[in-house]
């Protein structure tokens, strides 16, 4: 092996784990919670399309860019940009920052779609049945003050526990099962909310898309939504990337990840939009959204146990593979950075994540009337970063790979160093050095009210 860094590094199986781990990490809560409830709340069609727009302009030439910083360096997210640019490693502590403040809300998250798996598994989600009451016991579930805490501290160990498996063990394993499993229960069951009776108007609100209701912030929306769900503007796929083969194709890699991203996402919205007209629950409900339609979903169908356990079940799963991915960047960096051992590096992670993801979770009941701009600490960590932190992190990036990277660089890792062809490597150029950066600016000063 022909490191240059004083740290041993593992590296990755073959082509397909490159696929499954960046996968793994893509694949999480923001498709299936996080995608429905913000396209539910901006409009549905319309947002569809603006999404749809966002994750192959901005997202997959993102993507690419954050793999090249990863497999050129071999380092952590700060000591990547900074190895091949000292003055631009304070783009990878944006990166480091913002994995903390999303573990934050998303262990909370996560927390909730393992206590769903419990109940699932006790039969106690199959004693109510109609919207109300699931919206209720929500409810009364997230305002304890004692319950959704107990499981974010599990989420958060039982994340740290798979991280100090190390990197190859642990996640590829996970990643290799689950994944595909996933993606057939979804299948499953978006056929049986679409023979729900009424179905057909979830269907039009989630395909017909209304242009009128397009505002700025929808585009803003959108976009945080893409580089949320894709796991870009962080530091993820360059701290993953940095474990990838020489020869991993990085072209193939990010495009696979980035379709099967889009059609769980686009699943979970066949899943959830019939069903929430069908049984009468608002689509802007917000991040109850899911929470509630699931268990009606489940209640309509034979066996609703046996189903919602593996669902949640695999959500968990789901959830485990971003999270893992989340508290990689914070570990490998203090590992590299600080020069802690990897032990003492994934333990400073999980503990301060999971005082940040107490208070996140007490946010939501005990301490609701403490507010940040109108938000509780649950609410604004999700919006601060997804919709200003990782744009910002993604212009910057795109900003770096575009022009200020060496062009050799780019090209080696595009390439495979000139054995691979990359036709339309010019077009890719192009949307890296002005299409991205312009949009992203735009979105912004447009949100900021300047036009
Ligand atoms: N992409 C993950 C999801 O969709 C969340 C995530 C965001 C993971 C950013 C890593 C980095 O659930």
């Amino acid at each position: 092996m022909k490191h240059t860094h004083p740290h041993p590094r593992a590296t990755l199986g073959g082509k397909l784990s490159a696929v499954l781990v960046a996968a793994g990490s893509s694949v999480g809560l923001g498709n299936i919670w996080r995608f429905p409830y913000v396209a539910g709340d901006n409009g549905g069609g319309a947002f569809l399309v603006i999404y749809i727009l966002c994750v192959l302009l901005l997202g997959l030439p993102l993507m690419l860019a954050e793999f090249t910083v990863g497999r050129a360096s071999h380092r952590n997210a700060v000591g990547a940009f900074r190895a091949l640019d000292p003055k631009w490693g304070l783009l990878g502590y944006i990166g480091v920052l913002s994995a903390f403040l999303i573990l934050g809300f998303y262990l909370v998250v996560s927390g909730w779609t393992a206590e769903y798996m419990v109940h699932s598994l006790t039969g106690d989600l199959a004693h109510y049945s109609t919207a109300a009451e699931y919206e209720q016991i929500f409810t009364n579930f997230i305002t304890n003050p004692w319950r959704p805490l107990l499981y974010t501290v599990i989420f958060a160990l039982a994340t740290h526990f798979i991280i100090a498996l190390g990197v190859q063990k642990g996640i590829e394993r996970s990643a290799k099962v689950l994944m595909p499993l996933l993606f057939v229960v979804l299948i499953l069951l978006s056929i049986h909310s679409l023979l729900m009776p009424g179905s057909g108007e979830g269907l039009r609100f989630f395909f017909q898309p209304d242009f009128s209701k397009v505002t700025p912030s929808t585009l803003l929306v959108a976009m945080g939504q893409a580089f949320f769900s894709l796991s870009i503007g962080i530091g993820t796929m360059i701290t993953y990337a940095s474990y990838f083969k020489p020869e991993t194709n990085l072209r193939h890699t990010a495009l696979n990840v980035t379709i099967l991203d889009t059609l769980v996402a686009v699943l979970a919205g066949v899943v959830i939009f019939p069903a929430v007209f069908s049984v009468g629950i608002e689509p802007s409900s917000g991040p109850s959204l899911v929470f509630i339609t699931l268990p009606s979903i489940f209640n309509g169908m034979p066996l609703s146990m046996v189903w919602s356990t593996i669902f949640f079940l695999l959500l968990v799963v789901a959830a485990l593979t971003s999270t893992i991915s989340l508290h990689e960047v914070i570990t490998v960096y203090l590992h590299e950075e600080w020069h802690m051992s990897r032990r003492a590096a994934a333990w400073a992670t999980t503990l301060s994540t999971i005082v940040l993801g107490a208070a996140a979770s007490l946010s939501m009941g005990v301490w609701s009337g403490w507010s940040i701009c109108g938000m509780n600490l649950f609410d604004s960590l999700d919006f601060v970063t997804a919709n200003i932190m990782l744009p910002v992190g993604a212009l910057l990036t795109c900003l770096f790979v575009g022009w200020r990277l060496d062009r050799e660089v780019l090209h080696a890792q595009m390439t495979n160093n000139g054995t691979l062809p990359f036709r339309i490597y010019r077009v890719f150029i192009l949307l890296l050095r002005y299409f991205c950066p312009a949009v992203l600016l735009l979105v912004f000063l447009d949100n900021l009210g300047v036009f």
